[in-house]
């Protein structure tokens, strides 16, 4: 059975971040939704909340699961017996640092493979930074984010 494992901030999850999780998931056996939990950065949303608005827009993918980390990837990966990572690519700015996360990967553990997918065009300048820079300022976010994320947005910057 192949399990893969796309691991992110999801600091929240957008339209992009779901089109990697669709794709991989037909590709895949089984797809987790991997949510760090990472003590360097200042997320908008806890983990538990990134966790349920995965969980809500991944509810009707039978071979997806949402589940968070602490650590190292390569870790994780062994623990849950995967060994595929899916990341997303944008475009040509994110290849480089793309490249060193998998090489440093396999250098950890050479069986772990990481899949690129190409983002789909129509998301290649969606991120959860801009997303979140757009609903700050009360601007409408339905074309980037689900619905559930849309009304998060709007209740963390007090939007109406
Ligand atoms: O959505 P992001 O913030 O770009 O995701 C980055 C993530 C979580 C994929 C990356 O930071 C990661 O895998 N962190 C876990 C720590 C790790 O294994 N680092 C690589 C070896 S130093």
């Amino acid at each position: 059975m192949s399990i893969a494992v796309y691991p992110g901030s999801f600091d929240p999850v957008t339209f992009g971040h779901l089109d990697i999780i669709q794709r991989g998931a037909k590709v895949f056996d089984h797809v987790i939704v991997a949510v760090l939990h990472n003590p360097n950065k200042n997320p908008l949303f806890t983990v538990e909340e990134r966790i349920a608005l995965i969980r809500d827009v991944i509810k009707n993918m039978p071979n997806v699961t949402v589940d968070s980390f602490h650590g190292l990837l390569v870790d994780y990966m062994r623990k849950m017996n995967a060994n595929a990572i899916i990341k997303g690519l944008r475009a040509v700015s994110d290849f480089e640092y793309e490249l060193q996360m998998a090489s440093i990967n396999r250098k950890l553990n050479d069986e772990v493979e990481t899949f690129f997918m190409m983002t789909n065009n129509k998301y290649s300048f969606l991120s959860s930074s801009i997303v979140k820079e757009v609903a700050k300022y009360g601007a409408p976010v339905s074309d980037l984010v689900p619905d559930v994320v849309q009304v998060a947005l709007r209740s963390k910057f007090r939007v109406t």
